[in-house]
């Protein structure tokens, strides 16, 4: 096996994908490897599936920049992630600035949710970062004015769109043990006791160079037990710049540690990077003074957390 993906796939694993933007596909460079099959079996768009993108008005989807990547993932043979349904940020204003009644707000995450899904294949981030770090839900508009309702409706809604889409809750910093990764856990029991559609937990893991949680491994293991499939989603490694050879000799053990962690997991379906090169990284917009966090440098060449990859595959 050549590249990621391949070598994924011939131990076991589903794919090995990359997210992506639509303002990065003019990049033939880019496009180049993102288009090789060898390498990404799968893509997740970066922004052009949030609701912001696809219902900027209510009852209105735009489904334009969601398309251009569905359509490449497509004629490269390649799965497609849908990010996401209901998540706190990237809103438009129609949804956090009307006084909704709890029914009313349901109604429209029931629309949002059923439209995206039935339009998109494969899998779906339904919910996205519901957990507060402390591991009590998110005061979003959604929790203040529906509880914990419109996490049910957004399932439901999404698996009767499309009962052959794999429906996961994302979130970050579940990666180790402690109160939000044990929150997930509890949410997981509750809606599966009562009988709600949940297939997945993503493990976003944004992590830091010399900080990966050591528990990444058995917690994994810990959703697993409770009967869901697990995936690595939106996976970088970042450092405080400037680079040094160490601190990318580290990224490359780290990067191979998160990867082994998810070999060692069955139910671990596969790993995405949040985009595959430093070029197009929301790393620095994001942490001042950090960057450099994916596996090819800004000039689209492998670094060693590529080789970290490949050894832990
Ligand atoms: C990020 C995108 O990569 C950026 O381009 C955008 O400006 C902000 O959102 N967790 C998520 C993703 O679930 O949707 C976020 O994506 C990164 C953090």
């Amino acid at each position: 096996a050549t590249g990621l993906n391949a070598k994924a796939k011939s131990a076991g694993k589903l794919y090995f994908g990359s997210a992506t933007d639509n303002s990065e596909l003019t990049d033939t460079a880019y496009v180049a490897i993102l288009d090789n099959n060898s390498e990404f079996g799968q893509l997740t768009p970066a922004n052009s599936m949030k609701w912001d993108a696809t219902e900027p008005s209510q009852g209105t989807f735009t489904f334009s920049g969601g398309d251009q990547i569905a359509n490449l993932a497509k004629s490269n043979g390649q799965l497609l992630r849908g990010h996401n349904c209901v998540w706190y940020n990237q809103l438009p204003s129609w949804v956090t600035s009307t006084s909704w009644t709890s029914s009313e707000l349901l109604s429209v995450v029931q629309t949002h949710c059923s439209t995206i899904v039935s339009h998109y294949k494969d899998a779906w981030d339904v919910i996205n970062e519901p957990f507060n770090d402390d591991g009590t839900f998110r005061t979003d508009v959604f929790y203040t004015v529906t509880g914990t309702q419109y996490i049910t409706t957004a399932l439901q809604a999404a698996r009767a769109a499309d009962p052959n889409a794999k429906l996961y809750i994302n979130d970050y910093n579940i990666e180790s043990t402690g109160a939000k990764a044990t929150a997930m856990l509890n949410l997981v029991k509750q809606l599966k006791s009562a009988g709600v559609p949940v297939d997945g937990v993503g493990l976003q893991c944004h992590f830091i160079v010399g900080e990966v949680p050591t528990s990444l491994q058995s917690v994994m293991q810990q959703f697993t037990a409770l009967g869901v499939e697990v995936a690595i989603t939106e996976l970088d490694i970042r450092m405080t710049l400037p680079e040094t050879q160490a601190l990318l000799t580290q990224q490359q053990k780290d990067y191979q540690s998160v990867v082994a962690a998810c070999m060692a997991v069955e139910g671990c379906v596969g790993i995405t990077v949040w985009d595959y090169t430093d070029k197009y990284s929301w790393v620095p917009s994001t942490f001042s003074g950090q960057g450099d966090a994916c596996p090819w440098d800004s000039n689209l060449q492998k670094k060693p957390a590529y080789t970290g990859i490949m050894t832990a595959l």
